[in-house]
Order: structure tokens, then C-alpha cells, then sequence
């Protein structure tokens, strides 16, 4: 006997599980299937994002920002600590604690909007008369029929060629977040935000790490101005990089790795390390799904092909989150899976892809949204740029962190904001402001004009937007 959903969201990261309760809250009867597992073989929805992304990410970068602060920065503040030492299990134990948290809260959220969660692979069997079968295999063993079906089912780490993960010496984002000592030599594979974050984790604790990309310049999603201060700041602090290697082996023993690769000179030459973290992107994860059998169309990438509006080949069939185009981001997964719960309700769900803040949680932290000055530039757009830096903010001051600048790209003609660009301390929390601005496409005279708490790392943001007029106060 099958059970009848309106809803079948196939997947329980930040897209499938906020669109199941959105469109709980719609008022339709909703299934959930995941099929994570945690360490005791229960459920642990939540995604890569819970489990070994966002969040044990951000768990381990402040603990590891608190070690810092205390082994470097304590001392300016009269605060004097001797025999300072770092409980690497303590730290992972932490950051499982949090990630426990969260799977425990969503599960909730699930109870409370009445959602139907089931533990398991969710696979394709036939469309049927008013929707699809979807067969679930695994803790949950049960036949589920969608009226609408929603595919959420992520993104996996993508491997060297030559280095496949063995999560001990050859790291994929999981192992990254759960070795269980500070290397002594830590290899990096890409310069991207996975590479940066977790070589910032395993630096801060005392790890010689060496970042190894391809491309022969850093951050090209970034505003250049903003790759070039966080590339500065990032290397002040102990990450060494090498741009435009070609990685042409790897070896692994059972103590360490050595990387064969060709630099920028095009010399042949290795590095030997520890433990290496791969980091080179990742890519649309379908495996089970069983895509095949209803016929849903997948791109040469592997991912779930959609329209705009997240509709996929098949009618009610819909794709949001890592699986389809787009930026990889929780929060990206999330709008599509609000969207989507929308449609499915007859409503005008929507997401400005133009308006999706970036942030990297290094320190300095980097933010931005909508466009760099390299793209305005190469797009032929009459801009006016205005900057202001941190050293000139009363609270950086007091914060003791002075690094980086706001800046701001507005319309030459309208002053419309077309870009904010942020690297400096709370960049994260900061951005959030110029994606509202920007959401009701406010001019950067808009946000100058704005009362600004005092002492605030805000008042970086109105006078970045004062700059753009040439009229800062306080620079
Ligand atoms: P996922 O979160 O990947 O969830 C998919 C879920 O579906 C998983 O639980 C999977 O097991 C399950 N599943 C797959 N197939 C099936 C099936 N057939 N049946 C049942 N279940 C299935 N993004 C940010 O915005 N901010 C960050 O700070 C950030 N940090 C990150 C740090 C790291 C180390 C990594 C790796 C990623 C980070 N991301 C971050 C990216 C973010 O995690 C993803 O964009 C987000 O998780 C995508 O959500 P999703 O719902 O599409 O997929
Ligand atoms: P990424 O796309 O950010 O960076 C990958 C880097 O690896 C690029 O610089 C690329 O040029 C380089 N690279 C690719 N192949 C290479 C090779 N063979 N040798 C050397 N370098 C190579 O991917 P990453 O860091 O793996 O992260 C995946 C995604 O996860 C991100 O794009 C992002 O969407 C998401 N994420 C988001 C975070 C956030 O929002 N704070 C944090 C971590 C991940």
C-alpha cells in the first residue's frame, strides 16, 4: 500500500527541508525523505549544510578564532594566559555537539508543521496516475505516491583524478572537519571558499599550511580590489598559496602525502605533507535517484535541468539547492525551496539571483552582492566607486581589528547601488544591510542618509556610500 502526499521533497538539506515546511505551511500534506546518517545510524537531516558543511564549518572557525585570539591578541588587552594549550578532540566534540543541535531542531520543525519525515534513500520508480511513485529504502521501508514531487538531493565533493578520498590522508570537506590533530603540514587543493575557511581552521591552531591552485589568480568571484586585501591579509597571517599549479600526482603513505605538481614556471616540483584537503569544487548528486526511471533530465554536469523557476522536465516535478544551476550556496537553496513550495501553491514565489549575498567566514571575513567592478568595467556600465576603511571605524578600533574597507558601486547616472563589496571584521553581518538596499534598489545617497547606530562597524557602510560622492566624514 502506498502513502499519498500533495508534496514529496526528496532530500532534507536547507533546500528540501525548509520547502517541505513551507509547504506544510501552505497547507498541503508534505513527505520528507533523508538519508543521512548520523554517527549511531540515525536520522540527521539537515544536509551537507548540518553535517559537514555551514555549520561545523562555522563551529570550528570560532573555535579555532578564540585560540587566536587568545595565543595572539589577548596580551593587547593586558590579558596575559600562560600554559594556553588546544583540546583538538574537545574542539570536534564541540562542533558535533552544534551539529546535533541542529539535526534535533529540524527534526522538530518537522513535528511542528506536521511534515511526514522518512529515513531513507527516496527513489524514482513510475509516474502513476495524479503523480509519482517514490520508493523508500532504508530505516523508513515504504512506497510514497507525490502529487508534486521537489529534488533536493545536494551536491558531493569532487575528487582530484589522481587522489581518490580516503577521509584519513586525502580529505574531502568531511575529513577536513574532523582530523584528529593539528597536522604538522597541512596541503590544500584550491584556493576557493572551502580551502580558505578550512586552511584558516587548521593555520589558527599552529598547522604550516600551503594552499595549491590553479588558476593563476585569487578569488576571481570577488572584486579584485577585495581578492587583493583578504589575499594580503590572508598571507600576513601564515597561509601560504601557489597559483597556477597543474597538480600531476599524488601520493599517500600511511603517514603523509606528497603532491607532484608543475608551479607557474612550469618547473616539475612536490610538496609533502601531512594531511592534504581537497577543495576543488563540487558537484549535482543524484546517485540513487533513480532519475532514469521517469525520464528526468539530467545536464553533462549531472545536474537536474530546470527553468527559471526551478520546473524540470516532468509536469510537478521540481528541482532546487547544489542539484541544479547556481550558486551553491544554503541560503540560495533555501529561497528556491520557499519558491517553489509557492508555485506549487499558485503563488508568485521568487528569488533575485541578483541580490545573493557570497560570504567567506575567514578573518578578515569577506561579503558582497551584485556586481564587482571587473564586471561592470567589462560590461561597459558607467559606475562611481566610493571606499571606506576600517582603520577609520571608532569600533574596528575598539575591536582591535582594523583590516579592510567597505566599498561601494553605484550607477553613475541613477547612484543606484549595483554593488557592495565588504572584507573586515563582521562582514558576514554586515552585508546583510546592502542586500536590502539593494532589494529595494535604494541609491547609495539612500543608505548615506541613514542614521547609523554609534560606535557601529555599520557607520563603515554609510560613509562607503558618503564616498561615493567624495563627502566621507570621517576619512
Ligand atoms: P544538501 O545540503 O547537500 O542536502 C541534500 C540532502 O539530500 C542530503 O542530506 C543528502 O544525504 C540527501 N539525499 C541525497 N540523495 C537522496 C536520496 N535519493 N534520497 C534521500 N535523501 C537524499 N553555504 C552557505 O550558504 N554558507 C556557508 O557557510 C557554507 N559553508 C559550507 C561549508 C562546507 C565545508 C561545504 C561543503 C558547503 C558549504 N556551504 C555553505 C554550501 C551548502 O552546504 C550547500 O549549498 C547546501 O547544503 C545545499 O543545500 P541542498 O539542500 O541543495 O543540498
Ligand atoms: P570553489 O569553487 O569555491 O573553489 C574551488 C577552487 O579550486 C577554485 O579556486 C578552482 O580554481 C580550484 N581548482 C579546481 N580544480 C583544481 C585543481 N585540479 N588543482 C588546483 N586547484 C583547483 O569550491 P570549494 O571550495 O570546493 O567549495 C564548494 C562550494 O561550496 C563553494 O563554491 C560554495 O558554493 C560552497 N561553500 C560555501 C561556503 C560559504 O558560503 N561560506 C563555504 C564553503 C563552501
Amino acid at each position: 500500500m502506498s502513502k499519498n502526499f500533495d508534496v514529496v521533497v526528496i532530500g532534507g538539506g536547507p533546500g528540501g527541508y525548509i520547502a517541505a515546511i513551507r509547504a506544510a505551511q501552505l497547507g498541503f500534506n508534505v513527505a520528507c525523505i533523508d538519508d543521512w546518517k548520523n554517527a549511531a545510524g540515525g536520522p540527521a537531516p539537515g544536509g551537507t549544510c548540518t553535517n559537514v558543511g555551514c555549520i561545523p564549518s562555522k563551529a570550528l572557525l570560532q573555535s579555532s578564532e578564540h585560540y587566536e585570539h587568545a595565543a595572539r591578541h589577548f596580551g593587547d588587552h593586558g590579558i596575559s594566559l600562560s600554559d594556553l594549550r588546544m583540546d583538538v578532540a574537545k574542539m570536534v566534540a564541540r562542533k558535533d555537539t552544534v551539529v546535533k543541535q541542529n539535526n534535533d531542531g529540524i527534526l522538530y520543525l518537522f513535528k511542528k508543521n506536521k511534515v511526514a519525515f522518512f529515513h531513507g534513500r527516496g527513489s524514482f520508480v513510475r509516474a502513476v496516475e495524479g503523480g509519482y511513485e517514490i520508493q523508500v529504502t532504508g530505516a523508513s521501508d515504504e512506497l510514497l505516491v507525490g502529487r508534486h514531487v521537489i529534488v533536493a538531493t545536494g551536491s558531493a565533493p569532487r575528487q582530484l583524478p589522481a587522489a581518490a578520498f580516503d577521509e584519513e590522508r586525502v580529505l574531502s570537506n568531511d575529513g577536513a572537519l574532523r582530523i584528529p590533530e593539528v597536522p604538522r603540514k597541512l596541503g590544500v587543493v584550491g584556493s576557493g571558499v572551502i580551502g580558505l575557511e578550512m586552511g584558516s581552521v587548521w593555520r589558527r591552531l599552529g598547522a604550516d599550511v600551503t594552499v595549491l591552485e590553479a588558476l593563476p589568480g585569487f578569488l576571481g568571484a570577488a572584486d579584485d580590489a577585495v581578492a587583493k586585501e583578504a589575499l594580503k591579509a590572508l598571507g600576513k597571517q601564515g597561509l601560504k598559496f601557489e597559483f597556477g599549479v597543474n597538480i600531476t600526482g599524488v601520493k599517500t603513505t600511511k603517514k603523509s602525502v606528497t603532491v607532484a605538481y608543475t608551479n607557474a614556471k612550469g618547473e616539475a616540483t612536490t610538496l609533502e605533507v601531512d594531511r592534504l584537503i581537497v577543495s576543488i569544487g563540487r558537484v549535482p548528486h543524484t546517485a540513487g535517484l533513480k532519475p532514469e526511471a521517469v525520464g528526468l533530465q539530467l545536464d553533462e554536469r549531472g545536474a537536474v535541468v530546470v527553468d527559471e523557476q526551478c520546473r524540470t522536465n516532468l509536469p510537478n516535478v521540481w528541482a532546487v539547492g547544489d542539484v541544479v544551476r547556481g550558486p551553491m550556496l544554503a541560503h540560495k537553496a533555501e529561497e528556491e525551496g520557499v519558491a517553489v513550495a509557492e508555485r506549487i501553491a499558485g503563488q508568485h514565489g521568487h528569488v533575485n539571483f541578483g541580490t545573493i549575498p557570497w560570504v567567506i567566514y575567514t578573518s578578515p571575513e569577506i561579503a558582497w552582492v551584485g556586481k564587482t567592478e571587473q564586471q561592470l568595467k567589462s560590461e561597459g556600465r558607467a559606475y562611481k566607486a566610493g571606499s571606506f576603511p576600517f582603520m577609520a571605524n571608532g569600533r574596528a578600533r575598539a575591536l582591535g581589528d582594523t583590516t579592510g574597507f567597505v566599498k561601494f558601486l553605484a550607477d553613475a547616472v541613477t547612484d543606484e547601488i549595483l554593488g557592495v563589496h565588504i572584507v573586515g571584521p563582521f562582514a558576514s553581518e554586515l552585508i546583510a544591510e546592502a542586500v536590502v538596499a539593494m532589494e529595494f534598489k535604494a541609491s547609495a545617497e539612500d543608505i548615506a542618509r541613514i542614521c547609523h547606530a554609534h560606535p557601529s562597524l555599520s557607520e563603515a557602510t554609510k560613509e562607503a556610500a558618503l564616498a561615493v560622492d567624495k563627502r566621507t566624514l570621517n576619512f
